[in-house]
């Protein structure tokens, strides 16, 4: 099976994935289910935290990582096709995590592998496998994800990371959803057509008087490498900040979320605050794509 759209994950694999993630975190397994398999990697795109933490859950998981981490030194240079690319890491690996810069890449993938494919971010697409790591971070903080109220910040137009969230939120009951944004940096309307549940978008006043009320406030950076023209993105760069006044204004067991990397849209004051949890997210991505692995080679649907 492949993992190319949230909107493709159920909640029973969701919570299959949060068990033996969670088990794999108290290290209550020990064993190497993946000694005969070869984790291909296609990072055609920048990454620290996707392609370090795939590449550890599968090695403690016992298989081995092939792959490469930029295209510069591969082949594309001399002019090889991404189709033909991928028919190679089909002779090496037996699946592959692909990174690209174009939306609908990973779905591209699918279509010629014969091994599995997994999204580790396509263009402003999506970033399933993050929004995985996101909700395990919510059910282990607040012990599920229903009935919360969740709102997400920042540049919602480019961000991939929260159209992934706000799919995945699709097979829970939130108590609320809220977006806020600067303006015209919005979540697309090709992915609020896809939301079963109702989507709030704050203004300024609303945000600040909704804070008290929100359960998961996760933000996200200003998407530089996706914004076409640069003066839009200076139009918007500092527009908006997480602060102690944030922290402040939130619930008593609110947290911040954000699948990093941070730029200037968290000040680093509130990295001691137990509401921010960011890095705690970006340790959780280990457990979960150990268990990610396991339900791709088992085919578990
Ligand atoms: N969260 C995330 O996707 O980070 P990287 O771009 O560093 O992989």
């Amino acid at each position: 099976m492949d993992l190319i759209s949230s909107l493709g994950i159920s909640k029973d694999q969701f919570n299959w994935i949060f068990d033996l993630a969670k088990e794999k975190k108290e290290e209550k397994v020990h064993h190497k289910p993946l000694l005969d398999k070869t984790v291909g990697m296609a990072f055609f795109e920048p990454s620290t935290r996707t392609y370090t933490s795939f590449d550890a859950a599968a090695k403690k998981s016992g298989a081995s990582v092939v792959g490469f981490k930029g295209a510069d030194m591969t082949s594309t240079v001399k002019g090889e096709s991404f189709s033909d690319t991928i028919r190679m890491l089909n002779c090496y690996s037996d699946c592959i995590v692909l990174r690209h810069k174009y939306d609908g890449s990973a779905k591209f993938a699918s279509e010629i592998s014969e091994v599995p494919v997994i999204n580790a971010g396509d263009g402003k697409n999506e970033h399933p496998t993050q929004s995985l790591i996101d909700l395990f971070t919510i059910k282990e903080r607040f012990g599920g994800i229903d009935g919360l109220s969740y709102c997400m910040m920042g540049d919602l137009k480019y961000s991939r990371t929260t159209n992934s969230l706000l799919y995945l939120l699709n097979r829970f009951n939130p108590s609320d959803v809220y977006v806020y944004s600067p303006e015209s940096l919005g979540v697309r309307n090709e992915v609020l057509s896809k939301l079963n549940y109702k989507c709030t978008v704050l203004s300024d006043e609303d945000f600040n008087s909704t804070l008290e009320s929100v359960d998961v406030l996760y933000v996200t950076r200003l998407q530089k490498e996706r914004f076409t023209d640069e003066n839009e993105y200076h139009k918007f760069k500092g527009s908006y900040r997480v602060d102690d006044e944030t922290i402040t204004s939130l619930g008593k067991d609110s947290i911040v979320l954000h699948a990093l990397p941070r730029v200037d849209e968290i000040n680093r004051k509130i990295d001691s605050s137990d509401k921010s949890m960011y890095f705690q997210q970006a340790r959780n991505g280990v457990p979960v794509r150990m268990a990610l692995l396991e339900m791709i080679f088992d085919g578990k649907q």
